[in-house]
C-alpha cells in the first residue's frame, strides 16, 4: 500500500504539464507534486501513474516516491485562480502525490549523457507499458543530484482504456525511434535480459494492490475491482515476455532539434559517431 498523506497547502500550480499537476504540502510536512482525480484526464491516469511508477521502481529504476494525498477542497478556497479552484473543488477525496524534487531540471538529451545499459532498461519499460510519453519533444524525466529520474506514467497501457481488445493492444509493436533515449545506443537486449524475468506474476499482483479502490470502483464489465486488478496482471506479464523483439528504432542522431536553450545548443560541438557506445555517464 502506498503512503497516505492529508494535503494541508496548496501552494501553486505546475503549468508545463498537460493535467495543471500542483505543488501541495501534507501533514507529513513532505512536498508533493500532485495529480487530482478531477482532472480532465481521469483516474485512469491515476491508475497508470501507480502501477507503472511501481512496476519502475521494483525493477530499480529511479521513480520519485509515490502516495496518496487526501484533499479537503477547502484548502483551495483562498486560490485566485479559477481553473485551479474548479480543480481542487472536483477532487475532494484521495489523489496521487509525488515526492517533489527540489531543484531538478528538465532531462536534456542534448545537456545529459545516459550510458547503453540505462537507455535500453529504461526504452524495455517504456515498451513494455506501451508509454507515449517520453519523447524527445516531451521527455517526463527530471535530472536530480545528477541522476536521470522517470516522471509522468499517466499516458501508458492504453489498453486499459479499451478492456475488451486489451490481450491484442498489449501484443502491439512499438517504436522508440522518437524516444528522448534512443541516441545514446540503448542495450536492449541485455535489458530484457535483465529485467523480463523479474516482470512475474507475483510482482504485478503487487504494484497493482497498491492501486486505492476508489480509482478502481464501477468499472464496466467488471463485477469487483478486484477482478480489475486482475486484468492489469495479463497483458503485461505476457508483453513482458517479448517486448524486446518487437521494438523498433530507426538510426537516431543527436543532432536533433531539442528543448534545449538556444545558447547551449549553439556551443555544443556534434557528437563523434560511435560515441554512444562509450557508456560514459555525467554532463558535457
Ligand atoms: N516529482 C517532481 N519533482 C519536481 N518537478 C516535477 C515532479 N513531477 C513533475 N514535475 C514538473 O511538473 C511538470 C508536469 O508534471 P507531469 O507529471 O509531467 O504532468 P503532466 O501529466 O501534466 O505532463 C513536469 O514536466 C516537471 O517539470
Ligand atoms: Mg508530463
Amino acid at each position: 500500500m502506498l503512503k497516505e498523506v492529508v494535503a494541508t497547502r496548496y501552494v501553486t500550480p505546475l503549468r508545463e504539464g498537460g493535467s495543471l499537476p500542483g505543488i501541495v504540502e501534507a501533514d507529513d510536512l513532505g512536498t508533493y507534486v500532485m495529480k487530482f482525480t478531477g482532472a480532465g484526464q481521469g483516474r485512469k491516469t491515476l491508475v497508470a501513474e501507480v502501477v507503472c511508477g511501481e512496476l519502475g521502481r521494483r525493477l530499480g529504476l529511479r521513480v520519485p516516491e509515490l502516495v496518496t494525498i487526501q484533499l479537503d477542497p477547502v484548502i483551495g478556497l483562498a486560490e485566485p485562480d479559477q481553473e485551479v479552484q474548479e480543480l481542487l473543488k472536483a477532487s475532494g477525496g484521495l489523489n496521487l502525490g509525488m515526492d517533489y524534487l527540489p531543484g531538478s531540471l528538465g532531462f536534456d538529451p542534448l545537456a545529459y549523457q545516459v550510458g547503453p545499459a540505462e537507455a535500453g532498461k529504461v526504452i524495455w519499460f517504456d515498451a513494455l507499458i506501451n508509454n507515449v510519453d517520453r519523447s524527445w519533444r516531451n521527455p517526463n524525466m527530471l535530472v536530480w543530484h545528477g541522476d536521470p529520474w522517470l516522471i509522468d506514467h499517466g499516458a501508458t497501457m492504453i489498453w486499459h482504456h479499451n478492456w475488451p481488445g486489451a490481450q491484442t493492444s498489449a501484443a502491439k509493436p512499438y517504436n522508440a525511434s522518437d524516444h528522448v533515449l534512443a541516441p545514446f545506443g540503448p542495450d536492449i537486449a541485455a535489458a530484457a535480459a535483465e529485467l523480463g524475468p523479474l516482470v512475474t506474476e507475483e510482482l504485478l499482483t503487487e504494484v497493482v494492490a497498491d492501486v486505492p479502490d476508489e480509482w478502481l470502483v464501477d468499472e464496466p464489465g467488471f463485477e469487483s475491482t478486484d477482478a480489475l486488478r486482475r486484468a492489469y496482471v495479463a497483458p503485461l506479464l505476457a508483453r513482458a515476455r517479448s517486448v524486446h523483439e518487437r521494438i523498433s528504432l530507426d538510426a537516431p542522431t543527436r543532432t536533433r532539434p531539442s528543448q534545449a536553450p538556444g545558447w547551449l545548443v549553439g556551443r555544443l560541438a556534434p557528437q563523434p559517431a560511435g560515441d554512444e557506445q562509450s557508456g560514459k555517464g555525467g554532463r558535457r
